[in-house]
């Protein structure tokens, strides 16, 4: 059920006085040099918070969330990014909200389903109290993303680059699980809620005044059948699409291919839908609006939780399998940073890209298998995902 009251009372604060220390002084392509005395300001755009609050810079100062780019006497005004990451309690969201607090350049929301985990996740990583909000979102219902959107812009904040990241990952599982929804759990979490979230938070990134925003929708290999790692049975597929049409909401019907239900390879077609609705987007939107839309493979994170639900002996081995056999084990702080990277880095401003690292953890734009990279197959998720999520 979506909550009414979405931020924790302590995190929803203007500061008077801006003194986030950063040590360098450009971000995302805006230097501070030069404006180092400037004074910002912060129309917000909510009722509750609109008071336009001068704040006094320090040479080493960026403003607080949600202020625009320009000053009511015309100078040229910077200001913390706002970015929304979901699934930021653990794994890598929770490390990318980390790498990014710390820069003192951005204010994170960090999407969640859960307060107090995220909260005490947030506490034991260190982030910044004044530098991330924890507003609620259980993406297993359509009508929790609504009110999140709804919270979030009554909240007066810009939206700058929204994160696409949560995902539930059930391998063991036999029978299908369902969303608030009615909808098949994994497709309905990994892909239906967040394009519903995107769709809806696309009008509050284009209204956004930042230098490069940015829509990011975690993608993966296993999704990817041109990789080893995508072709480990059972491989993703999602055929015509026929099962995610008649709504995977029976027993019958719980694979977007309307073949019989296989938990792990539900989890690896909504990462296809991941990737191929992050093109769609690029293909509909980027030209208009200016909007990066990106995915990536941050790269096995064999500790994070989205193994939970394995069998004890997977995962036990899989970390050390990943660290001394395949080699391609990254730890959740590396993955964090690079996630943080498709976020704030000024040299990742291409559209409809996948990133991926090579070993030395150097960026480089991947290929994506045929069928993630099928605009067709694309056009149609989209239209049917749209019915599915009620915005057609
Ligand atoms: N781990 C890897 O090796 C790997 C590799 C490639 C891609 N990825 C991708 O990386 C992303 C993050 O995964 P991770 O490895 O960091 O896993 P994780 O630690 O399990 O994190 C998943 C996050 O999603 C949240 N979540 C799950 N169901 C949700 C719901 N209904 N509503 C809102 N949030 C929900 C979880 O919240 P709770 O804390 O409340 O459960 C958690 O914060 C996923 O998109 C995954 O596909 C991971």
């Amino acid at each position: 059920m979506a909550l009414q009251t979405t931020f924790l009372p302590s995190t929803l604060t203007v500061h008077k006085e801006a003194k986030l220390g950063i040590k360098d002084s450009s971000f995302v392509g805006i230097s501070l040099a030069g404006h180092a005395k400037a004074d910002f300001v912060a129309p917000l755009r909510s009722k509750k918070l609109c008071m336009p609050v001068v704040i006094k810079a320090q040479s080493t100062a960026v403003a607080a969330p949600g202020l625009t780019n320009s000053s009511l006497d015309g100078k040229k005004v910077l200001r913390k990014g706002v970015v929304v990451v979901t699934g930021a309690s653990s794994g890598l969201g929770l490390a990318a909200a980390k790498a990014l607090a710390e820069t003192g350049k951005w204010h994170v929301i960090m999407a969640c389903r859960d307060f107090l985990k995220t909260e005490k996740a947030a506490k034991s990583a260190g982030i910044p109290k004044e530098n991330y909000s924890i507003m609620h979102l259980d993406l297993a219902s359509l009508d929790s993303v609504r009110q999140f959107v709804e919270n979030f812009r009554r909240s007066g904040m810009a939206l700058d680059v929204l994160v696409c990241n949560a995902a539930i990952y059930r391998p063991t599982a036999k029978t299908p699980t369902y969303t608030a929804d009615g909808i098949e759990m994994s497709v309905g979490v990994n892909h239906l809620g967040h394009f519903l979230l995107a769709r809806l938070m696309l009008e509050d990134l284009k209204k956004s005044d930042y230098p490069s925003k940015r829509l990011i929708i975690v993608g993966s290999i296993t999704g990817n059948d041109n990789t080893l790692a995508g072709n480990i049975p059972p491989k993703a597929g999602l055929g015509d699409l026929r099962g995610l049409a008649a709504g995977l909401n029976s027993h019958h019907s719980s694979m977007i291919d309307g073949g019989s239900f296989d938990g792990a390879k539900a989890y690896k077609d909504s990462k296809i839908c991941n990737m191929l609705t992050m093109q769609e987007f690029h293909r509909r939107f980027h030209e208009e609006t200016g909007i990066t839309f990106a995915s990536l493979y941050p790269g096995c994170i064999a500790t994070t939780g989205l193994f939970r639900e394995h069998i004890p002996l997977f995962r036990a081995l899989f970390p050390p399998f990943q660290k001394y056999i395949t080699k391609g084990f990254v730890s959740e702080a590396e993955s964090g940073k690079r996630l943080a990277q498709v976020v704030s880095d000024p040299s990742l401003t291409k559209s409809g890209v996948y990133w991926s690292w090579n070993k030395d953890s150097a960026s480089f734009e991947n290929q994506l298998s045929q069928e993630a990279s099928d605009a067709e197959k694309a056009r149609k998720l989209w239209e049917v995902s749209e019915k599915l999520v009620g915005l057609a």
